[in-house]
Parts: structure tokens; sequence; C-alpha cells
């Protein structure tokens, strides 16, 4: 079965367990800053999971384009691994949960993608009985074949419960393919969790049951959710009968360009295939990171392309090829790709420019590094320096992309050593860093004082019974601040809400405190989309606030201010007044980006599109993509 067909086959798998088809979002989110790239297919329904969002359906599937840097190390050295990948997925939000979840896993797999059922064994939360007995009593897995395990491997976000991040979280239930004794380590302790290749991870089911709390606790959620995530590319090794992700049908054709373009066979050597591999797969990466507007540079988002293909190129260097060859490479991927993201055509141009022209920097970037750590060198060996510092080391290897071995090799031309523990710390100090900004580390889930005090504002409705037996929960009405400030700059509205600026709850709030206040409707614009917030009055019957920002979170406007004149009270009944002036400076500004877009792409090309803007009343600022 072509990836392509397990791709569609899946989607309409689920849209006839009645899902909502939710297309991939993309892979630079626009309204997350905590993630730099999604690194999951849950990620676009963060607010539905919390309860925070508007709930126009209960149940989704997606095929999400996903980037993650955390097992970077292990791209290309198993078979199975990726920076870039697509995640299938199938989401409940309060809608059905574990049996229907893990009966419907079984029957894709079984009835749809007919995986022979003896080659399925799967893994559970070694707490979570439920599960346990749905895989044996109602599906019918042997015991044997059921691995239970702790909260590193089965509970996701892993570890939540020592490590957090608060918030929801839950036990999961894996799938994994068992592709025979002979394929993996063959030690007798082998099982789903060893990292030998003999248990292919197909499927992870994910209940999220609880709100984890800041003393580590789980409370239960009252609505219970689903996220799954299947692995598309591991599936399609196991539909295609072949050993590696990285030899299924939209990957084989990258590798033999490569294998070709650098002269070098696939299959025959390990340490080759590991860098035809990685190479493989950052160029598939960047591609999909350029498509949407990213550039290379020393920042953020750019960084991580920057570092992908630098990577990617000091394997190249090692196979003995210097010159410019990814952006050739880069048609390729667009075919393989282009069924499902036929934007890819039309950014390829593009895409080639700018690969071509940073590997042509990344060269004199070498070559100008090379000398500097000459110069470097020249220096310790006048002071009588035999050591060159670690951190000094990881520098040159940050800054000019130098692998420790290349600057090994030119200081032992000098007689000096290089401090290589130092090297490792500083590199490890850095992974803690890209851990951290790839958002699974820790702030998936972030619930702030103000979006845990919602719950207690939500509008409890009528009681409804889940398709689990026995299960009940509300049929909440998600409380949310209506906007009116595209029709008027003034309004009645009334307080909902009234907190300190560090969140904490009020019932009033005299003069000279600082406030956040939400309405039950508002004219004041909510920062958004590089607008700043509105700033103006909430004027009550006896007092007087200023509004000096308004910020939006998941359904509520949020009026941060100070309280100038008498005691703001939470259940007032106020007029709620913008700076006319201001907000008129802001369309003016906002409406001159929307110009600027246009002349841009008319002058330079369809490829100059937005990556950024800020619209305030004095000035504007565009980023836009251009090489
Ligand atoms: N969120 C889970 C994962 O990333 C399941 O989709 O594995």
């Amino acid at each position: 079965m072509k990836t392509d067909e397990i791709r569609t086959s899946f989607l309409e798998f689920f849209r006839q367990k009645e899902h909502k088809i939710v297309p991939s979002d993309l892979l630079v989110p626009q309204d997350d800053p905590t993630v730099l790239f999604t690194p999951a297919g849950m990620n676009q329904f963060k607010d539905m999971f919390l309860g925070r969002g508007k709930m126009e359906f209960t149940r989704a599937a997606s095929c999400q384009k996903c980037l993650r840097t955390d097992d970077i190390e292990k791209v290309g050295q198993t078979p199975g691994h990726h920076t870039f990948f697509e995640m299938l997925g199938n989401f409940s939000f309060g809608d059905y949960f574990k049996k229907e979840a893990i009966q419907w896993a079984w029957e894709y797999l079984l009835e749809w993608l007919h995986i022979p059922e003896e080659r399925l064994v799967v893994s559970i939360y070694e707490e979570d009985n439920e599960a346990a007995e749905i895989w044996e009593k109602h599906i019918g897995v042997a015991r044997d074949k059921i691995y239970a395990f702790g909260p590193g491997e089965n509970f996701w976000p892993a570890n939540v419960q020592t490590l957090g991040p608060n918030g929801p979280c839950g036990p999961c239930t894996e799938i994994f393919y068992d592709q025979g004794e002979d394929v993996g380590c063959g030690t007798p302790q082998c099982d789903p969790s060893c990292d030998c290749p003999r248990y292919v991870e197909v499927w992870n089911l994910v209940f999220t049951q609880f709100d984890r709390q800041s003393d580590g606790s789980l409370v239960p959620l009252p609505r219970k959710n689903i996220d799954t995530g299947m692995g598309l590319e591991r599936t399609a090794a196991v539909m295609q009968g072949v050993a590696t992700n990285f030899d299924i049908d939209i990957f084989a054709p990258i590798i033999n360009q490569l294998s070709s373009g650098l002269s070098q066979a696939y299959g025959t050597d390990e340490e080759i295939d590991r860098r035809l591999r990685r190479i493989a797969d950052h160029i598939r990466a960047v591609t999909f990171a350029i498509a949407e507007g990213v550039l290379p540079s020393n920042e953020a988002r750019g960084y991580v392309v920057r570092r992908l293909l630098r990577r990617a190129a000091m394997d190249a260097r090692f196979l003995r090829s210097t010159d410019a060859l990814f952006f050739q490479i880069v048609p390729t991927v667009v075919e393989v790709m282009k069924e499902a993201y036929p934007d890819l055509v039309q950014r390829e141009g593009h895409i080639v420019q700018v690969i071509r022209s940073e590997e042509e920097r990344f060269q004199d970037t070498l070559e100008a590094g090379t000398r500097r750590l000459e110069e470097k060198l020249s220096q310790m060996k006048q002071k009588g320096q035999g050591e060159l510092p670690g951190e000094e080391a990881f520098r040159f290897y940050d800054t000019y992309g130098l692998p420790l071995e290349t600057i090994q090799e030119i200081c032992s031309e000098w007689d000096i050593t290089v401090d290589v523990d130092g090297f490792n710390k500083a590199m490890e100090a850095q992974r803690e860093l890209a851990r951290t900004a790839s958002g699974l580390g820790g702030e998936i889930f972030t619930v702030d004082q103000i979006a845990a005090r919602i719950k207690g504002l939500i509008v409890s409705g009528k009681k409804k019974t889940t398709g689990e037996e026995g299960t009940e929960f509300l049929d909440d009405k998600i409380l949310e601040t209506e906007f009116l400030g595209n029709k008027m700059l003034e309004s009645e509205a009334e307080i909902l809400d009234l907190s300190d600026k560090d969140e904490n709850p009020q019932e009033t709030a005299s003069a000279g405190e600082e406030v956040i206040i939400i309405l039950d409707q508002t004219p004041f614009y909510a920062e958004s989309g590089g607008q700043v917030g509105d700033t103006g009055v909430i004027e009550g019957e006896d007092f007087l606030v200023k509004v000096e920002d308004t910020k939006v979170r998941g359904t509520l406007f949020l009026h941060y201010g100070q309280v100038t004149k008498g005691e703001a009270k939470r259940g007032s009944s106020v007029v709620a007044k913008v700076d006319e002036k201001r907000r008129l400076a802001l369309e003016r500004n906002h409406t001159a980006t929307h110009l600027l877009h246009f002349a841009l792409r008319q002058v330079l090309g369809p490829h100059a599109q937005q990556a950024g803007a800020l619209k305030t009343p004095e000035r504007l600022r565009f980023d836009f993509t251009h090489p």
C-alpha cells in the first residue's frame, strides 16, 4: 500500500466513524507561542482539550505535519526516527473514550490495513486496569501480548507526575508491530520497550483523563479526551515490508538521488547509510519549513533550519562532497510529497533558491571558521596554552559548524588538545535549550490561573452519557467574551471576572490597583495578528478603569489596566470605551501591511509571503520571505 493511500484510508476510516476531517495545521503554528514547530497532531486542538475553545465538533481526525528535534541524534541511526514526519491521529473531546479508541484502532489495523493479528502486541500503563481489561476481554488479545510499563513509557506527556507540565495528561496504550526475533537484539529480556528494531511502535493512544496539579497529583478531568498519534512513515514501512522508514515509497527516491549525487552506494555500508538517511530526513524537513516561510538564520525557527542544513552538509563532506547538492534534491521531495501537499509545487523555486544560497554560504563559513580557529590556536601557542577550552571549541562548532573531529584535527597540528568533556557539557546545555524550545519539554499544556478559574465560570448544562457505560459528564457551555469592536468602539458590558495583575481573583479593586478585567462583551480589540491590543477606559457608575492593553485567552478577552477612580467591583455594569484616535491609527497601519504585502508580491514574486508583522499606532513592521 502506498503512503498516499494509507493517509487517505486512515482519514476515510475515521470519517466513517463520524469524525470531522481537519486539515493539517501549519508546521509553523500561528497562534501558539509555546512551540517553534508543530510537534504533534493534538497541538492544534490544545484549547479544545482544555475546554477553552468553542466546541464545534467533538470528534476529529487529521494527518499532521510535525517537526521535532528531540530525537535528532537518533535520526538515521534507527529505522524509524525523523525530524519532520506525518502523524495520523483521531481525537475525542469529551466524546468517546478508551473502549471505542482501542476498538477502532484495532479494526483499522486488522480490517483496513490487513495487518496479521499475530504480528501485533500492545502495551498499557501499569496501573491502567481498565485498558488491560478492554484489550483482553473486549478485543481478545492474549495476556502475554499485553505489556505493562511505567510512566516513562506509557504516560503522555512521559513521566508527567514527576516532571510536569501541569494540565491535561493521561495514561496511554501503544500498539507495536513485531518484526520477529530475527530482526531484534535477540536477548531474552527484549520487549516493546527495548531500543532494538524488533518492535515498531505504530500507534500511541492517549487517554487524556487527568489534570496534573503543581503538587504532582492527578485530578480526574470532568471531560475525558482521546488523543492518538500514528506514525505515517512507520506504518508505511510495515505495509511495504521494508526494513526502515527510509525505504518506503516516499523516501526511496530521495535516498536514491542522494546516493547517485554523492556517488555512494546505499545498503552496503552502515555508516554511509546512516548519513544518507540523515541527509534525506533533514532535506525533507527544511523543504517543508522553508515552504512555510522560514528562512535560515541564527534565531529560533531559522536556526533550526540552518542547523539541519549544516548537519546534512557535514554528512555530505564526510562522504567527500563539498559541492552544493541539496538544492537539487528539492524537486524530488516535492514530487513524492505533492499529492498530500500540493502547495509545495508553487514554492519549489523559492525553496531551491534558499537552500542553494545557504549551502554556498556554509562553505564560506566553514573556511572562515577554520581560519579563525587557526588564529586562536596561534595566540594560544604564543601564551603557552596547551588545551582549547570546551566552551571555546563548542563556539567553533556552534557558530561555524566545525565538527568536533575537525576541530581536534586542526588542534593536533598545533599540538593543542581539546577539552572534550567541556565541549560535551556545552552541547548538552544547548540540547536542553532545544528541548525546551520544541515545546514538548514543558509548556504543551500550561494552565494559567485565569484559565483554571474559567472552569469555575463554566455554565453547566444538561447531563449527557458517553458511549462508555456509566460515564457521565456535563455538557458544558464555555463562557466567552463577545467581540463587538468591528461595529462599535463603545458598548455596555458586565464585569464577569476581576483579578489583580497576578491573576488572583478579587471581588473589588480600589484606585491605584492594577487589574485584569473580563467582560461579557467588549469593543476592545485584543492583540493578535501582530496588531497590538486596544486601550481606553471601562467606566462604572462610580469608578473608572484605565485600560492599557487587551489580550485574548481562549474564548475570553482580558483587559489589563489600573483603577483610577473609586472601587471597581466584580459583577458591575459598565461602559467600555476604546481610545478611538489610537484605534484608527492602528487600523491604518494594519491596512498598510496588506498594501505592502500586495506590492511585494507584485515586485518580488509570489514567494514573498508574510512571515510576521507588527502594527502599532505609530508604525508598522512587515516581515516577509525573500532570499
Ligand atoms: N500526543 C501523543 C504523541 O505525540 C499522541 O498523539 O505521541
